[in-house]
């Protein structure tokens, strides 16, 4: 095993999946059943925001009874223990990266305990309830708060830096996703380009695999700290 500098952790649904969150492409093509489509996309939520609020209402209730799993804690110990830049980009919206307490989290799909008003642009953060009454407390407008999410049509949150991680990361691991929804998926082509080591801990074969060094198939609850327990006997 090498000795890394800089180490890029991209996470996906399947890393939460142990927390008992569901990821979005299991068997059925739903996440908690409703088509992916209709709830992350602008035009889902131009045509019915009152659903859209509702199922993220919803989500950030079951994201608040859910604890981190293995996975999460491993990165913690990770970034505790091995002396490296890690960084942690992540497209998941529930915010168990911070209840594990990772550092240097960026949320490139959002948080959902975030809203975003349309009117003004100011983010407001909340664990309660936001839907099409909801007043903003900045501009004072009703009705124009978004769930601070970013849908299927909108650009990735804290591209800048990701970019950057990507140019100087010497390992980049991806931890639970399917590698189908870019430009995250694409992540992998750039840090190989820029000279990193490539691996992924997935269940399952996916579909930018050809991109990785090495896959790691099974848990990641279970796959994961076993790696961080092989990078640190390596010092
Ligand atoms: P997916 O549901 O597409 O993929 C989850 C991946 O995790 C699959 O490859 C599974 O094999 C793997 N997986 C499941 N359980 C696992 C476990 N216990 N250990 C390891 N791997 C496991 O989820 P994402 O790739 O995250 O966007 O989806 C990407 C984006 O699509 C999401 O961020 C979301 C959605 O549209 C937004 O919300 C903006």
């Amino acid at each position: 095993m090498k000795r890394y500098n800089r180490i890029f952790i991209l996470t996906g649904a399947g890393i939460s999946a142990e927390s008992g969150l569901a990821t979005f492409r299991s068997a059925n093509g739903l996440w908690n059943n409703h088509k992916v489509e209709d709830v992350a996309s602008i035009e889902g939520f131009e045509r019915n925001p009152a659903l859209v609020h509702d199922f993220y209402n919803n989500l950030k209730a079951e994201v608040q009874n859910v604890s981190p799993n293995a996975a999460h804690l491993a990165i913690t110990t990770l970034q505790e223990k091995y002396p490296a830049e890690i960084n942690v980009i992540t497209q998941n919206v529930d915010t168990l990266h911070e209840k594990a307490g990772n550092k240097n989290v960026y949320h490139i799909h959002g948080q959902i305990n975030q809203a975003v008003c349309l009117n003004c642009a100011q983010v407001l953060e909340t664990w309660g309830d936001v839907d099409t009454e909801t007043v903003c407390p900045h501009c004072q407008v009703m009705g124009m708060m978004k769930p601070n999410i970013v849908f299927f049509g909108e650009n990735l949150l804290c591209m800048d830096t990701v970019e950057r991680l990507l140019r100087q990361c010497d390992l980049f691991v991806s931890i639970g996703t399917s590698g189908v929804v870019y430009p995250a998926a694409g992540f992998v082509q750039s840090a190989k380009y820029y000279g990193a080591d490539t691996i992924e801990f997935t269940l399952e074969p996916t579909a930018n695999n050809y991109l990785f060094d090495k896959h790691i198939y099974g848990k990641a609850g279970e796959t994961f700290p076993q790696f961080v327990e092989e990078l640190l006997a390596a010092l």
